[in-house]
């Protein structure tokens, strides 16, 4: 984990002055990384049956994908409004400027699914409090919720539902 850590970069005043940003580029491009954050998230979900693992645009696809082909599960995209051809069910959620809206094909996820909610990065909790309300209101049977990386000083955990399975690999 430590490894990992060590190839995480952090950016100062980006996007504005005083944020430290958690530029996790620098550790995708690390091929043992990548391994290394491949098999852990793995291992937090191997015995749990899941079937689907939904990641969130844009930077929810890298470690999702990853994720699903790992534990044998399919990969479904929450998108970015506008982006999925098909039927779709959307949230709306606040962001620090404005709203955001993210969508999921309305037949992407099925009563008897077991799904991994992953995005590359907690911070007020916003995007994923929304995406689990979408999925929920799918019904699967469970919903797990994952995360790279936990930006602990954000409490973003405070807007994820109480009883949620919550799990992050690196926690700031
Ligand atoms: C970032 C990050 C998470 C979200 C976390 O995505 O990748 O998805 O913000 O913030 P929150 O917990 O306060 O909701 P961003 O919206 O910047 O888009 P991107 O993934 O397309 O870069
Ligand atoms: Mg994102």
């Amino acid at each position: 984990m430590e490894y990992i850590k060590s190839k995480i970069r952090d950016v100062y005043d980006f996007p504005k002055p005083g944020i430290i940003f958690r530029d996790l580029t620098t550790m995708f491009k690390d091929p043992r990384a990548m391994h290394i954050v491949g098999w852990d998230l793995a291992q937090l979900y191997r015995d749990k049956g899941v079937t689907k693992v939904v990641g969130i645009e844009s930077r929810g696809f890298i470690g999702g994908a990853i994720l699903a082909y790992e534990i044998g599960a399919g990969f479904v995209p929450a998108r970015k409004p506008g982006k999925l051809p098909a039927d779709t069910v959307s949230a709306s959620f606040e962001k620090e400027y404005g709203t955001d809206t993210i969508e999921i094909h309305r037949d992407a996820i099925t009563p008897d699914d077991v799904v991994v909610l992953h995005d590359d990065l907690l911070a007020t909790g916003g995007t994923m409090a929304a995406c689990y309300e979408l999925v929920k209101s799918m019904n699967p049977r469970k919903i797990y919720i994952n995360f790279i990386v936990e930006l602990s000083a954000l409490n973003g955990r405070k807007n994820l539902p109480a009883d949620a399975d919550v799990r992050s690999l690196i926690v700031y």
